[in-house]
């Protein structure tokens, strides 16, 4: 479903770390907007909601957060728990997000502009939009 990828990471533990991805070569689509979520509580749970055409990629700088994803056919869950660890987002996916420590940070790259006509934002439209394009 999600696909899991390593973020390339160069340093060491006296100078710190320096993590970088490509555009088009390791997230395969055009980069036309980056957000980040920062200063969340631990344990809350933001999301609920899928995107019909837009592509993602997730990363988490700094602190621990879990991915709850679904296609609509199966569920799977993620713990981005390493600023090397990113997930591709490709294809219509529900996702929950939950902070689990405070202050992490969801940082992703999108490859188009915000557009509220993409989202689905209710489950239940979700599953017949799955069931409509499957
Ligand atoms: P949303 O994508 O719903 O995030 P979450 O599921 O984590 O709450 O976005 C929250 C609000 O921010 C919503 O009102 C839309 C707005 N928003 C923008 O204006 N621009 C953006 O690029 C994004 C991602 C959200």
């Amino acid at each position: 479903m999600a696909v899991i990828i390593n973020i390339d990471t160069i340093g060491k533990k006296e100078i710190g770390y320096l993590s970088f991805f490509e555009m088009l070569k390791d997230f395969p689509y055009e980069i036309k907007r980056i957000y980040y979520i920062h200063h969340a509580p631990e344990g809350m749970i933001r999301g609920f909601h899928a995107h019909k055409k837009l592509k993602q990629i997730l990363f988490c700088p700094y602190g621990e957060i879990e991915l709850v994803l679904d296609n609509g056919f199966c569920e799977e869950k993620i713990l981005l728990d390493s600023p090397s660890k990113a997930i591709i987002i490709n294809e219509p996916t529900w996702r929950e997000i939950k902070w689990m420590t405070k202050d992490s940070v969801l940082c992703v790259a999108a490859s188009d502009y915000y557009d509220e006509e993409d989202y689905i934002r209710n489950y239940k439209d979700f599953k017949e939009y799955i069931n409509r394009s499957s």
